[in-house]
């Protein structure tokens, strides 16, 4: 229940569909009672046990509604048998019935009515949120958890949470309030025989939450299994080009059932339990009533309590509005049960905290003017220190190169400058500021960052290009694109520059995306470029039309540069060598050269190969 009040929380732009909600489903509450009362005289007339009203009543005291209203219904029905029979007064109950049954379900629409846009607005909101969330929690969130438990959070636990809360929210209105309204009716008729019924409807009561209480537990299993498939289904469809060539189709197949399998057993015990609320409810339900039947009817028979037969029918009659309401309830119980597992899940993400923050007094720095300066740093993922008490100055206007071996903590150093991690130890200063007090947007405006593997969206050539850029022309876009040597094909797309390019740019070669990628970066013309192996991936052919595009945007630009051939390396103002996060060796390639020490050996090893 704890979780169902946090997701109440963003109920609260739609108080007003709420309040409404309420208000329908008072008047639908009422006509429901009134339209079983209605049959009480009517059944009087058949039974011709009912006590003939000549005389108009009036209301003395509030206690006396329910006599009120039945003396006002028996005195018309009276009146009219006299002018004009029976089968008139038939008709007109019949026609009243008919009107509150009419109102009766009307307002019952109105209320879901209103109520819809309620529980579209909460799941709108809650999507709205968790992409807000994912776009703001730091990278190293995501590293920890899987990208398709994420996206399970994202689309079946809001579902999960939409279809079990939202549907309960309907039932926790509306059935107290025709309880509500039921039980003063029934009191009214008989309070004995009312006390006795409700002392039979808590044993019920405590049967049901007993099955109810496993189900919380195993819902959040089958969730967090939703998760694991959708993870594997993703990692699935990146890799099928590896599963197919390795044969390995088998092996992920078996891999995926023994997931679907487990799925399905908790599925099973969970609808299992699930199911039996209704036909468990339905029967207890029915047992009461024989009950009543039996105790009511001896209460009738000797005249106790002064409760004439019709009257113990209607009585029944309510009893029955009653069930319902009952049943919704502990059903609605069941679903919030199951619905909790999954609020649990959507409110993790959106509770967790984000660590790299602005601080309140952070600066904006629009310009890029001296150095970057490492003092110091040391940070560490988990337990082991990737870099330890690391230091380097990277001038403005020059480009530095990062060699070393793979895992020696280069990506990592790339990762730390625009505080997609925080150092642990020591800082990183641009201009003498320290990064933590520089607004983290401001900050990353600085930089334009090129990876290993490009990464492009579902979307338009133009639009990949554009992605960090407002309003930019069309000649911007070109004119970034000719640096980055990709004006040329993308010319040469059926659609130009309008042409979509497919899921993570599908449709391109390696070498094609790359240059994206970096026209991209080109056109965002930030001073300091991060690059981080941005030709690895690539043939020797595109490779080189990639390594021009990057010259020519690195010209005039302060480049910190993580490449394993020589070729991008020998020509940097300064060569770090790193080794398990920490310096080697730094100095010009021809410094290193005579050094004959470490890069000495790595550019043997270069042209060895
Ligand atoms: N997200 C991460 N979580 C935990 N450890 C990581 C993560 N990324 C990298 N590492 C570890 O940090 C070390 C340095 O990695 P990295 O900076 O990627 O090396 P390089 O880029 O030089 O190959 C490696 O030992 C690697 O296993
Ligand atoms: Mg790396």
């Amino acid at each position: 229940m704890n979780y169902f009040k946090k997701i109440l929380l963003f109920a609260k732009p739609y108080t007003k569909y709420a309040w409404l909600n309420i208000i329908f489903n008072i008047l639908y509450a009422i006509f429901n009672v009134l339209s079983v009362l209605a049959f009480i005289p009517v059944l009087g007339i058949l039974f011709g046990s009912e006590e003939k009203v000549t005389q108009k009543p009036v209301l003395t005291d509030t206690k006396g509604i329910y006599d009120y209203v039945q003396s006002s219904l028996s005195y018309y029905v009276t009146s009219m048998m006299e002018s004009g029979g029976v089968e008139k007064a038939l008709l007109f109950i019949c026609i009243i019935s008919f009107l509150l049954f009419f109102l009766k379900n009307l307002f019952r629409y109105l209320a879901l009515f209103v109520l819809a846009f309620l529980r579209n607005g909460v799941v709108k909101d809650l999507r709205d949120s968790l992409y807000h969330k994912v776009l703001e929690l730091p990278i190293s969130f995501f590293s920890e958890k899987k990208k398709g438990d994420t996206i399970a959070r994202m689309t079946s636990d809001v579902q999960e949470v939409e279809t079990s809360f939202l549907n309960s929210l309907e039932a926790i209105v509306r059935e107290p309030l025709t309880i509500i309204f039921t039980l003063i009716s029934m009191f009214a008729i008989s309070a004995k025989l009312t006390l006795f019924a409700f002392i039979l409807l808590p044993v019920s009561g405590i049967i049901i939450s007993s099955v109810s209480k496993k189900l919380k537990a195993k819902s959040l299993l089958a969730q967090q299994e939703t998760g694991n498939f959708l993870s594997f289904i993703e990692e699935t469809l990146g890799g099928l080009k590896v599963i197919k060539s390795f044969t390995a189709e088998d092996k992920m197949e078996s891999k995926f059932e023994v997931s679907t399998s487990r799925f399905e057993r908790l599925m099973n015990s969970v609808l299992h339990r699930k199911n039996l609320a209704s036909p468990m409810s339905e029967f207890l339900g029915s047992a009461t009533i024989i009950l009543i039947l039996w105790f009511g009817g001896r209460l009738v028979l000797s005249g106790e309590d002064n409760m004439k037969p019709q009257e113990f029918l209607g009585f029944i009659g309510l009893f029955y509005l009653i069930l319902n309401p009952i049943k919704a309830i502990s059903k609605a119980i069941f679903s919030v049960q199951k619905g909790n597992a999954s609020a649990e899940r959507i409110m993790a993400i959106l509770e967790t905290e984000n660590t790299i923050t602005d601080k309140p007094n952070a600066i904006d720095k629009d310009t890029f003017e001296k150095d970057i300066e490492l003092k110091n740093i040391s940070f560490k993922y988990k337990d082991d220190y990737v870099l330890k008490d690391f230091s380097l100055t990277v001038p403005k206007g020059k480009t530095v190169a990062l060699v070393g071996q793979s895992g020696s903590g280069k990506s990592t150093l790339a990762n730390l400058i625009p505080r997609f991690y925080d150092v642990n130890k020591g800082k990183i200063l641009i201009d003498n500021i320290n990064i933590k007090d520089i607004k983290k947007e401001s900050l990353r405006d600085l930089m334009g960052l090129v990876t290993q593997e490009s990464i492009l969206f579902h979307d338009t050539v133009r639009n990949n290009i554009t992605l960090g850029v407002e309003n930019a022309t069309d000649d911007d876009v070109i004119a970034a694109a000719k640096i980055a040597n990709a004006h040329e094909f993308i010319i040469e797309l059926p659609h130009g520059y309008d042409s979509n390019i497919g899921d993570s740019g599908g449709t391109l070669s390696g070498g094609q995306r790359q240059r994206l990628s970096i026209a991209r970066a080109v056109l965002k013309n930030p001073p300091i470029m991060i690059l981080d192996e941005a030709t690895s991936a690539l043939d020797t052919e595109s490779e080189q039309l990639v390594q021009k595009a990057l010259e020519k945007m690195m010209e005039n630009r302060t480049s910190i540069v993580i490449a394993h051939r020589l070729s991008t390396i020998q020509k940097a103002d300064i060569i770090v060598v790193l080794q398990k996060g920490e310096i080697v060796e730094q100095g010009t390639h021809e410094d290193l050269l005579t050094n004959k020490e470490f890069y000495h050996k790595f550019v043997n090893m270069q042209s060895l190969s």
